[in-house]
């Protein structure tokens, strides 16, 4: 099928990029010109296992191309995907001025009957208003000639990639979510999605919506639920990482999402959690169960701080090592990571951070201040009073502590994810605290 995808962000890019992969010939938009062109020059804009080869590929095979006018690209294709941002407003609810420009640019492309599919994550009825946009643009172009009745249809598929993982999550997928307003409609996205040989979930778009809104604040929830069961482990001495996993075993539960630490961050549950709080708000519903966790996932970062403020006892002056920047492993991304604000209050109380990341670097040199961005581990070891884990990158299994010890001052881990083993650590003579496990008191 021919397929355009508007907006060539980190959603609208895996997308794309897989679509094509699957056998469609896909045209991935952006009004960003340095993008675009560093897109043709096979250039990702972004950090994402397998995707540079996919890229690759596609392009190699004429599949994949891109291009900046929205116009065009709607005008050959039977499927457009708005794949655009959706920043939070003041309030916490999203912005959909992207989503409204996509559909009215969208519109004018329009000159046979097309699918138009928000992919962006979106409040619930903003199908509708993309119906409507589409229709006044109509409306407004023909002004009432028969071109204006163009037949269309906006249907919902939300995506549900994580970064790091979004190839593979996107080739298997647990479900794709259809909201569809046609059996045409409902038709040719069946055909879209067919080589994946998915399960699909067939429903309305205001429910499609709503899946999506609905299990990015559950997980969310799930994250905060076992953060504060955190907090009881740490005050009656029990280990957090043994009640998750006596609670994972039970399958109404499952195992996933129940890793305890500085809390979730990324472009999605902060984000999202705000703007389903404001959703319910707008429809009379008082979610308060979110703000709680809104609340508990913030409670985290200072608890976290607090614990390293406690055993250090004054952070003036001390250097502090920070490994593991991004929000989690496998991207480089540091939207709303836990990082920039346990580094910013640290910073405050007047500790000088050195810190390394195995792939957010770039990323955080714009925007970290004063930070010492270091080449590897070690160089941040060097001089440093303890060290902060903050993300759990697999490289950091494999470090020497014989060599990280003798480079530090003092031999002092804070693991903001229970990524290390506190036994292991011991044999090489480190003083280690974790989140919610039985941690020693500090020796003063
Ligand atoms: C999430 C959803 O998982 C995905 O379905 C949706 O499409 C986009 O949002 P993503 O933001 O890529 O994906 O990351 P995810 O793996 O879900 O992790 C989110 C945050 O939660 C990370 O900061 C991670 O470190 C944290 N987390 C996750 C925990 O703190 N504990 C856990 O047990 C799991």
């Amino acid at each position: 099928m021919r397929i355009a995808i508007i907006g060539s962000g980190y959603v609208g890019i895996v997308t794309g990029i897989c679509l094509a992969d699957i056998g469609h010939r896909v045209v991935c938009v952006d009004n960003d010109l340095k993008k675009i062109q560093s897109l043709k020059a096979l250039k990702l804009p972004i950090y994402e296992p397998g995707l540079e080869a996919l890229l690759k590929l596609n392009v190699a095979k004429r599949r994949l191309s891109f291009a900046i006018s929205v116009v065009e690209a709607a005008k050959k294709a039977e499927v457009v995907f708005i794949a655009v941002g959706t920043p939070s407003k003041k309030s916490g609810e999203a912005d959909l001025t992207y989503v409204e420009k996509a559909a009215r640019e969208i519109a004018k492309g329009m000159n046979a009957y097309k699918v138009i599919v928000e992919k962006s994550t979106v409040p619930a009825q903003t199908g509708q208003r993309i119906e409507r946009a589409i229709r006044l643009t109509l409306n407004e172009k023909y002004k009432g000639r028969k071109a204006s009745h163009i037949e269309f249809d906006v249907a919902s598929n939300p995506e549900f990639l994580r970064e790091g993982s979004a190839v593979a999550d996107f080739m298997n997928p647990e479900r794709i979510v259809l909201g569809v307003q046609s059996k045409k409609a409902e038709n040719i996205l069946r055909e879209v999605y067919k080589p994946l040989n998915a399960r699909l979930i067939v429903t309305d778009m205001n429910s499609a919506e709503l899946i999506k809104h609905a299990s990015n604040s559950f997980l969310a929830t799930k994250i905060s639920f076992i953060n504060a069961i955190s907090q009881v482990c740490h005050r009656v001495g029990a280990d957090v990482m043994k009640v998750a996993e006596g609670m994972g075993y039970d399958k109404r539960i499952g195992k996933e999402f129940l890793c305890a630490g500085v809390g979730y961050g990324g472009s999605c549950f902060p984000k999202d959690v705000d703007a389903f709080i404001r959703l319910s708000e707008n429809s009379g519903y008082d979610f308060a169960l979110l703000k709680e966790v809104r609340n508990i996932n913030e409670a985290q970062k200072k608890f976290f701080v607090k614990m390293v403020e406690h055993v250090l006892w004054n952070v003036k002056g001390k250097t502090i090592g920070v490994l593991g920047l991004s929000f989690k492993p496998n991207t480089d991304d540091m939207r709303s990571a836990p990082s920039l604000d346990i580094i910013k209050d640290l910073q405050k109380e007047g500790a000088k951070i050195k810190a390394y990341d195995p792939q957010a670097m770039r990323k955080a040199k714009s925007l970290l201040k004063s930070v010492q961005l270091c080449r590897d581990p070690y160089a941040v070891a060097k001089g440093a009073d303890c060290l902060l884990l903050l993300t759990e990158w697999e490289d950091f299994r494999s470090l020497n502590l014989v060599k990280m010890r003798k480079l530090m001052n003092h031999a002092l881990i804070f693991d903001g994810r229970n990524f290390f083993c506190k036994a292991e650590l011991a044999k090489f003579g480190f003083e280690y605290f974790g989140v919610g496990i039985k941690n020693e008191q500090p020796q003063r």
